[in-house]
């Protein structure tokens, strides 16, 4: 096998060439002919082949003999339950579920929106809508109804497939409530609700037979149980496989679309040469089914790979300690692992010295992999040396689909740097540019490396976003407007000498609170409604936990007074009600002013490093000076944690 090196520059040298090599690790139903389609803002990869991504994710393992090797290893730390799904009889739960869509209407092309805690039914169903062609998007359980009601309303799902609930330490998350009041909503959509009976969560499809008009509640053993198993159906490579919507700088989110084919090749890829996972092979992603890494890492690349996934329901810490993830390590052999620094900070915080991690537990393990969020080099340090197994940083988007930088182990073990997400993948010709997009890739004669924007070279590689769903011009203005001819990822960096690249942090509204990417936009339209909230502005500042968490501040209408403490208590639950707990929003400060530009724009870059304790210029542009002044005096005494 060719080294890193060379395989990268092949990729950039000869894409057709690279690539079309990398789809012979597909089954495909028509072999693609032609390997890019390319226009100037537009391309497409392997435009004239066809396939089906569950029949390449479970038929194709069990045809080749290995339908008795494990899929998927269900552990529970919520309820103790565990379970092994042989490929077999993944295959055949899927091919039943997606005879049960058939059945409620579904046909290729059409949407159905999941909205599921970490159970196998997630995985079951993701599968059974690529098994029929159609569309899956997956909505995270952490968002409240409001949320949930965006996203139907943006994907306009036939069937919304969902549980009587989650369950969270300490609580169980009740899902029809949400599930109703989203419908409610976002009326006139979703015709059928499929509920999955969770025996540790009350509530059942019964419950809500006649709840919202002109949608049918059926439960998911009864439209099972008689369905006639569906064959794969397959599907031309560019027809999209998910919608999974991720935040922007404004409220709404954006449906980042995924292709078939470019996505199964590039996965496929990934699995072998940056995870060294094939068949045989185990890999537990700590992450959820309703994120990207999810998705990729969770459910279709391991199955493509012929591998073991394992699908964890529980927290790094808590569900029942801080040895969890290694007694799952141990368990099931695993030989990749993949989940976010904050769930490592979580377990160095209340395990420093990891007596909780069993000797020999790691013996299997060969790498852990981490991403999401920046990893802070202490705890890149703390988890290298204790755990005694090698911890990658890689970095990559929800619109990547899989990562833009990583170190590809299963090519070779490049050295690795503390603070850098590693290398370049291949396709991702990843550049420095600076805000009038001119090119400062590379080091200065001091030897520094300029910061700058991170962009990407078009065309994109394959797997890579599609665009944005029902809006070609949302996509074209939201990556491809800001720098002509490159992808603008939202993300800060530099790249040094070697060529490692750095990512520091977006250039946006975004923030990232434990690994979840929220939009400060939506936060703010929430703080707005309440009815005593002149203006706001939300930032993400440092959490030492969390990597960012999401502070509020409000001013005040003058004819609506209310005690502080009672409005900043009403203000948590108003963003808990609408945007969910994932929000983890619990600071709010109040001010008499905001700073603001002489136009009117909020400064919230000097607002963060203020709150951040970092060094910071007054804006020339500034308003009014003292208002500052007053920012650092109300941050004194002002930031509630309730
Ligand atoms: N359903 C309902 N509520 C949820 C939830 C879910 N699926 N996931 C989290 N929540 C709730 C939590 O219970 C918590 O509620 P609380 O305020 O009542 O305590 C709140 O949302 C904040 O949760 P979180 O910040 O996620 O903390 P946590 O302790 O629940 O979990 C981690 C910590 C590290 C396990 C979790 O943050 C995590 O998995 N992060 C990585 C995410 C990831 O994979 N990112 C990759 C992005 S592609
Ligand atoms: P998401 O789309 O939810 O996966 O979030 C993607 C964003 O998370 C990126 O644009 C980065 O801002 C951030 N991110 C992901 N991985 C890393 C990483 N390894 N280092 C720094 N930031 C990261």
């Amino acid at each position: 096998m060719l080294g890193y090196a060379s395989q990268w520059r092949r990729s950039l040298d000869d894409p057709a060439g690279f690539w079309r090599e990398a789809a012979s690790a597909v089954q495909w139903s028509v072999e693609p002919a032609r390997v890019i389609e390319q226009g100037e803002e537009s391309w497409t990869w392997f435009p004239d082949a066809a396939l089906n991504m569950s029949a390449n994710c479970l038929d194709r393992h069990v045809d080749a003999g290995r339908g008795e090797s494990v899929a998927l290893r269900y552990h529970s730390a919520m309820t103790g339950t565990r379970k092994a799904y042989t490929y077999s009889e993944l295959r055949d739960r899927v091919a039943v579920f997606a005879g049960a869509l058939r059945d409620l209407g579904v046909t290729r092309g059409d949407r159905v929106l999941l909205y599921l805690p970490m159970t196998p039914e997630a995985v079951i169903a993701m599968l059974a809508c690529a098994r029929l062609g159609a569309i899956h998007a997956v909505v995270f359980g952490g968002f409240a109804a409001t949320e949930l009601a965006m996203r139907i309303a943006d994907a306009r799902p036939s069937v919304l497939i969902t549980a009587s609930g989650g369950l969270e330490p300490g609580r169980i998350v009740e899902y029809l409530p949400i599930v109703r009041k989203a419908l409610e909503a976002a009326p006139g959509i979703v015709s059928t609700v499929v509920v999955r009976d969770r025996a540790a969560v009350p509530g059942s499809a019964a419950d809500l037979a006649d709840a919202v008009a002109d949608v049918r509640f059926v439960d998911w053993d009864d439209v099972t149980e008689g369905a006639e198993p569906a064959e794969p159906v397959p599907v031309v490579s560019s027809d999209p496989l998910y919608i999974l919507h991720t935040s922007g700088t404004t409220g709404a989110p954006k449906g980042i679309v995924r292709d078939t084919g470019g996505y199964a090749v590039a996965l496929a890829w990934t699995m072998r040469h940056i995870y060294d996972i094939g068949p045989g092979d185990t890999m537990f992603t700590a992450s959820d089914v309703g994120w990207v890494v999810g998705h990729s890492f969770i459910v279709y690349g391991p199955l493509l790979a012929g591998a073991t996934t394992v699908l964890f329901e529980g927290k790094p810490v808590g569900t029942p300690d801080a040895g969890e993830f290694w007694r799952v390590v141990a368990e099931y052999g695993v030989k990749t692992m993949f989940t976010a620094p904050t769930a490592l900070r979580a377990i160095r915080r209340v395990d420093p010295d990891l007596e909780e991690l069993p000797a020999g537990a790691l013996d299997t393990l060969q790498t852990l992999f981490l991403a999401g969020e920046r990893l802070d080099p202490e705890t890149w340090h703390w988890a290298n040396d204790g755990l005694g197994v090698p911890v990658v940083d890689h970095w990559w988007q929800t619109e990547t689909g899989w990562p833009i930088c990583a170190n590809p182990v299963g090519v070779e073990r490049l050295p690795g740097k503390a603070g850098s997400t590693a290398v370049p993948m291949p396709g991702y010709d990843v550049r420095i540019l600076d805000g009038k997009g001119r090119d400062r890739t590379g080091t200065e004669p001091d030897g520094s490396s300029p910061e700058g924007n991170i962009a990407l070279r078009l065309p994109l590689p394959p797997g890579t976003l599609r665009g944005v769903w029902g809006s070609p011009g949302r996509f074209r203005e939201a990556y491809l407007s800001a720098f002509p001819g490159f992808y603008a990822t939202g993300d800060a960096g530099h790249i040094d000498a070697d060529g490692y690249v750095f990512v520091m942090g977006r250039t946006d509204d975004v923030i990232n609170v434990a690994g979840h990417r929220l939009s400060t936009g939506s936060l703010e339209e929430v703080l707005t409604m309440h009815p005593a909230v002149a203006e706001c502005a939300v930032i993400g500042v440092r959490d030492e936990l969390k990597g960012q968490r999401a502070a509020g501040f409000v001013t005040l209408k003058a004819h609506h007074p209310i005690a502080h403490d009672v409005l900043e208590r009403e203000l948590v639950a108003l963003v808990r009600e609408h945007v969910g707990p994932v929000a983890a929003f619990r600071d709010v400060t109040v001010l008499d002013r905001l700073p603001k530009t002489r136009s009117g724009k909020i400064l919230r870059k000097t607002m963060r490093q203020i709150v951040d304790d970092e060094p910071y210029k007054i804006p020339a542009t500034i308003e009014d000076p003292t208002v500052l002044d007053d920012l650092q005096q109300a941050l004194r005494g002002a930031v509630v944690h309730p």
